[in-house]
């Protein structure tokens, strides 16, 4: 019932000659897929020529941050109908490269899922432990607080909308990816602590994507657990080859 959504987090890789080459050798290697959602997240500026060159394709187009202001004096910032008008259907919020570097909280995710979803784009808010928390058991108290309060205050319909990524900070760019032991417990309290906010529908709708050194010989392991609903992927996401292989993870 849910369908399975397979996200490419390009981060800041690729010029647009590069982003326009790898996805015209996506296209073809993907094009019979139906039953997997597929969206790649370049930066900024390659949103719209991607969007351009995917139209009429099953790939979507998404961005990496967004704003949540509709526009003024916010230098280097941009607003999620900027983001709309370039051809984007989905936006990252949250990643924890953005907590780490960019002073990104819990407040913040807030706002941008807010405006995000007021404007009719899917926010995928990103959450995720470190090393240290994992080492003391703080995992399960990080992300409560994580998704309590960076996914508050929205209705059950919008609730349903949202895409939620477990991103274990020390899975993240190390090859070491979680288990598919580790992660399905982290998946399946999240939509727990998800259910007890917003009802089992709900709880029971939302997608739950993993990320964290996805690649194509662990994804199918990862995808066979009952709340892993899809892939949120770095590093495989960059070659076509290597994304078609984690797109059809299931043969
Ligand atoms: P890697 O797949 O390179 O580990 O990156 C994961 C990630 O941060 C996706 O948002």
């Amino acid at each position: 019932m849910r369908k399975p959504l397979m996200a490419g987090n390009w981060k800041m890789h690729k010029t647009i000659p590069e982003a326009i080459a790898m996805v015209k050798e996506l296209k073809p290697l993907v094009a019979d897929v139906k039953d997997v959602d597929i969206l790649i997240c370049p930066v900024f500026t390659a949103v719209y020529p991607l969007a351009n060159e995917l139209k009429g394709s099953n790939i979507k187009v998404g961005a990496q941050n967004v704003y949540w202001e509709p526009k003024g004096a916010f230098t280097g910032e941009i607003a999620v109908n900027m983001l709309l008008d370039a051809g984007c259907s989905f936006v990252i919020i949250g990643h924890s490269e953005r907590r780490q570097y960019f002073g990104e909280s819990d407040e913040t995710v807030n706002k941008r899922t807010k405006a995000t979803l007021a404007a009719g784009l899917i926010p995928i808010v990103c959450v995720g432990e470190t090393l240290q928390e994992r080492e003391s058991n703080d995992t399960f108290k990080v992300i409560e607080k994580q998704v309590k309060d960076g996914i508050k205050n929205f209705s059950k319909e919008e609730a349903e909308k949202i895409v939620i990524a477990y991103e274990p900070v020390w899975a993240i760019g190390t090859g070491k990816t979680a288990t598919p032991q580790q992660a399905q417990e982290v998946h399946e309290f999240i939509r727990k602590t998800y259910s007890q906010m917003y009802g089992n529908d709900a709880g029971g709708k939302v997608r739950i994507l993993y990320g964290g050194s996805v690649k194509p010989d662990n994804v199918s392991e990862l995808m066979k657990q009952p709340d892993i609903d899809g892939g949120l992927v770095g590093g495989a996401s960059l070659e076509a080859a290597s994304f078609a292989k984690l797109v059809k993870f299931n043969g």
